[in-house]
């Protein structure tokens, strides 16, 4: 494969949040390659490094030491508005905690991108409104975020991620709060994402009901990557490798 087939390439990531005695290495020389046109799980406990991984491979965080390449383009390479303009176009965020603007209602919150993108107000909210209902909260786009559910806040946040069609999409737990049915369309809205050829989709989950959809599920311990498992990437049957205490 050549480099462009690749979402994501990392090589030796190492991240140190702080310094001396108290500082956390929470990378510790991470190589990884995300292949385009699949959904790659990473999985591993509390504290392995899983979201440090997924900031620094999108630029929101530094890395202390190696590199990143996305879509063929060297991150640490782009700096300032130029990396923001490239984030903003190609990679959509799920975040762990929502991260909505508590100001803006539902629809507006989607829409968000757009908005940044410079699509009109009105357009852009009414796109919002429209991804809202095909994620079955279209009775609640007008609601401001603090009148809204755990599953309902994760379903905007899921929506302004995918409103502008990223090329990379990353998430960090998408559907922790969801019940199953909802975590299923969820799960089925990504997928149709990342068999597209040139996109691609990268999950940290703990959610053994999601992990049927992988492609590949990559485990993490301690900083490193330790292993990684084919799965079978469709809505049937459970990938290998995947330890009991998981299941
Ligand atoms: N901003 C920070 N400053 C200091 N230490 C941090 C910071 N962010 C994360 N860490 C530490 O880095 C390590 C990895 O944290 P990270 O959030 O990446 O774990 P995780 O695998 O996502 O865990 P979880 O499954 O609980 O979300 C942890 O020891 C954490 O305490
Ligand atoms: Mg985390």
């Amino acid at each position: 494969m050549s480099a462009t087939e690749y979402a994501v390439r990392c090589r030796q990531l190492e991240k140190v949040f702080g310094a001396g005695e108290t500082s956390v290495r929470a990378l510790r020389g991470v190589d990884w390659d995300v292949p385009l046109g699949e959904i790659s799980m990473l999985v591993g406990q509390s504290g392995c490094g899983k979201t440090t991984l997924l900031m620094v491979l999108t630029g929101l965080l530094d890395a202390t030491a190696g590199t990143v390449e996305i879509l063929g383009e060297a991150l640490h390479a782009l700096r300032g508005a130029r990396a923001n303009s490239f984030r903003l176009q190609n990679i959509g965020f799920i975040f762990q905690q929502y991260n909505l603007l508590p100001a803006l209602t539902a629809a507006e919150n989607a829409a968000v991108p757009l908005f940044a993108a410079g699509v009109p107000r009105r357009a852009a909210t009414g796109r919002g409104r429209a991804l809202l209902e095909k994620l079955g909260l279209g009775a609640r786009a007008d609601a401001m975020p603090v009148e809204l559910s755990g599953g309902q806040l994760q379903r905007v946040a899921i929506a302004r991620a995918l409103i502008n069609e990223p090329r990379v999409i990353v998430c960090d737990e998408p559907t922790a709060s969801l019940d199953a049915e909802s975590g299923r369309a969820v799960m089925e809205l990504l997928h149709g994402v990342a068999i597209s050829p040139d996109r691609a989709v990268v999950i940290v989950t703990h959610d053994n009901r999601i992990f049927e959809f992988a492609h590949s599920i990559t485990y993490m311990e301690d900083g490193r990557i330790v292993r990684r498992a084919n799965g079978n990437g469709t809505t049937g049957g459970r990938p290998p490798g995947i330890p009991d205490s998981m299941q």
